[in-house]
């Protein structure tokens, strides 16, 4: 204790330097609604020479995302104009490069943390620890290894009394830079074993919740560069470091949506799990897979729940229709919230199908309900840096998307021995799934 307390009066003593300079960079913005301009942007390798940054895209617009480099812009501005390509090119958000202030911290990380501000990985680890100790019979830490850099990659195992329950399994932040994903984790993960309306569901279902897959990238996304998105592997004679760890997952590696060379953002690494992280997350998945019935990964944005096959594309599993049965019943509750709409629409059928991600693989490893939820916003202006005063409302609704994911994966595979009263919360969002099951298509509306 004594030592834990040494080392975070270090850490918040620290004084952190300036951000990596994005002076001339800009974000650009295609409107992809005709094929013609939908084909030259999935082509954008071949057209330019490279593949720029893929931010996201805005699906109510039809717009995707990337970000150019300052060296490139020229270039880029050529051939968008000889393609007779409409596009519109940007200054990036300069509130994202400025350097985060520290606040003065002189005690412990509560929810308003998780609620009001992005949390250091030490702060994230702190807050585990706190509400281990307060809710011992509950909540128990599970190291599944260590990232590259030594840091420990934890799980928070919620429910867990030895049975044989079915497993929610929720994991956060592979991609350093979708901050907000962190957050959800955290707020999870104290949302439900502090209220106590959730204990019925938490009989019948496991939630194992992995609230920093990639501690490294964050970390270095938090004070070096804004915008890392990767691991911190170094490779010996490489000028550049990190793979995309969601694309490193052994089923369909490198095939599509994926780069060989090192420098890309997309780099699937030298070979299957070559990053320490994923090694570590698919072995400790597999060791309980037949119990587990859900997985989601959380990432950000673009306010999409994204289901299986994503490595190529227009190829689904042969159990589609209940994926986009929960997906839509997911998004119905979000929508409930504040109105606030996600996008229920296969991985691969996007711009880019992608090869290596987490839902395929954990989708091949035989669990049911596999997804990649893309948190808010949907606009690129704000993008990985959503506004702090935004974390708690997105944190709601992603709360009540994987509610419903619980309630499922309880009506489906739970041992079935509590009764739950109509007014708990959970009771509420399985009224709902009920109603999304009998109204196929319909859009929600608002909920009540
Ligand atoms: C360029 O695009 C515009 C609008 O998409 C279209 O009206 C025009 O005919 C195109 N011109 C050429 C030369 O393709
Ligand atoms: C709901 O969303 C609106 C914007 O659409 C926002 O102004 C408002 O603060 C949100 N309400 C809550 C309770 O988060
Ligand atoms: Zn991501």
């Amino acid at each position: 204790m004594l030592f834990r307390l040494l080392v975070l009066s270090i850490v918040i003593g620290e004084v952190l330097g300036e951000y990596k300079n994005y002076d001339g960079f800009k974000i650009l913005e295609v409107n992809f609604e005709n094929p013609r301009v939908k084909k030259y942007v999935q082509e954008f390798d071949k057209n330019l020479g490279f593949m720029p940054d893929f931010l996201g895209e805005n699906w109510k617009k039809k717009q995707a995302h990337y970000f150019i480099n300052k060296d490139s812009v020229e270039k880029v501005k050529t051939n968008l104009v000889a393609n007779n390509i409409t596009y519109q090119m940007r200054d990036v958000n300069p509130q994202i490069f400025k350097v985060r202030r520290r606040r003065d911290l002189n005690g412990a990380i509560t929810i308003n943390d998780i609620n009001n501000r992005y949390l250091s990985y030490d702060e994230q680890m702190q807050f585990l620890n706190s509400i281990s100790q307060q809710y011992p019979n509950d909540v128990k830490l599970q190291k599944l290894g260590n990232s590259f850099e030594g840091r420990s990659i934890t799980a928070v195992r919620i429910g867990d009394d030895g049975s044989n329950k079915p497993i929610v399994w929720i994991d956060a932040g592979i991609h350093a830079r979708e901050w907000i994903s962190y957050n959800v984790a955290l707020y999870l993960i104290y949302t439900i074993v502090s209220q106590p309306a959730y204990r019925d569901l938490l009989n019948s279902v496991q939630l194992v919740v992995v609230p920093n897959t990639n501690p490294d990238g964050y970390e270095f996304s938090r004070t070096v560069d804004r915008m890392w998105r990767k691991t911190r592997s170094r490779f010996t004679n490489s000028r550049c470091g990190g793979a995309d760890a969601n694309r490193n997952y052994p089923f369909f590696w490198g095939t599509q949506g994926v780069s060989h060379s090192q420098c890309s953002e997309v780099y699937c690494g030298a070979r299957p799990q070559s990053e320490p992280e994923v090694l570590a997350l698919t072995n400790a998945i597999q060791r309980e897979e037949t119990r587990i019935k859900g997985y989601i990964a959380l990432h950000s944005y673009g306010q999409e729940i994204l289901y299986p096959w994503g490595h190529t594309q227009r190829t689904y599993p042969s159990d589609v229709e209940d994926l986009i049965k929960v997906g839509r019943a997911m998004a119905s509750a979000i929508q409930a919230v504040n109105n606030t709409e996600y996008n229920v629409v296969n991985s691969g059928d996007g711009l880019y199908p992608a090869a290596g991600a987490s839902d395929d693989w954990a989708k091949s490893r035989g669990i049911k309900y596999s997804y990649t939820i893309e948190l808010s916003p949907i606009d690129d202006y704000i993008g990985f840096s959503l506004p702090e005063d935004r974390i708690n409302q997105v944190c709601r609704e992603a709360f009540q998307a994987i509610q419903v994911l619980m309630i499922e994966v309880k009506s489906k595979f739970g041992i079935k021995h509590s009764t739950s009263s109509v007014s708990s919360p959970s009771a509420q969002s399985s009224l709902l799934l009920k109603r999304m099951r009998t109204t196929a298509n319909r859009g929600f509306g608002r909920g009540k």
